[in-house]
């Protein structure tokens, strides 16, 4: 029988989406059988997946509301099955906050939340100020300001480890 893998993303600025693109494509490369969906366009049977995979960004400190709503839906569900999550936000490019259990959001998340996933992962992001619409880019620079980041608009810097995210892919793919 074939497993079923299914990645579920809350993007905005595309790079959680293009994580889990790498996944899915190692996932096919390892001929297995995997599904790509926005949270947004998710209405499948969580039970229908022998594994499931869901990754959001942060926005000033949260998680899309929407797949926290999922995820306290199809609780029952996703205990079910084998699950991972992870996390895509800026402080994660400090090598001190880059752990699920070094990172805030990660913290925080998964004290509000009652759901214990098999793996879960935290990725850094990527910045690029001049995608950001003039309110946001302000923020943005404050918090790099804060934390002791680049300030400068013409800044676009991935923070992303792709080595990281492979690493990632082949626990998954053990599952
Ligand atoms: C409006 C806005 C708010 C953000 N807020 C935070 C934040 O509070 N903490 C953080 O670490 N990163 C923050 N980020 C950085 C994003 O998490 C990072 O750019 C990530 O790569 C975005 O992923 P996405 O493109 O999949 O949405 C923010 C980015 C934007 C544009």
């Amino acid at each position: 029988m074939t497993v079923k893998t299914g990645i579920i993303y809350s993007s905005i600025d595309g790079q959680t989406l293009e994580i889990c693109k790498k996944l899915r494509d190692e996932f096919l490369e390892n001929n297995q059988n995997v599904e790509l969906f926005s949270i947004n366009d998710f209405n499948e049977d969580v039970t229908s997946y022998d594994r499931l995979i869901i990754g959001a960004s942060i926005r000033y400190g949260v998680h899309n509301k929407k797949i926290i709503d999922f995820i306290n839906t199809n609780k029952e569900q996703l205990n079910s099955i084998k699950t991972a999550f992870f996390s895509v936000n800026l402080v994660a490019r400090k090598p001190e906050k880059n752990t699920p259990s070094t990172n805030p959001y990660v913290i925080k998340f998964f004290k509000t939340i009652d759901w214990t996933p098999n793996i879960v992962e935290v990725f850094a992001g990527k910045l690029d100020y001049k995608k950001y619409p003039f309110f946001d880019r302000i923020m943005i620079q404050f918090i790099m300001w804060m934390t002791k980041g680049p300030t400068n608009v013409n800044t676009e810097i991935e923070y992303t480890n792709w080595d990281k995210v492979t690493e990632f892919g082949t626990q998954l793919r053990n599952l």
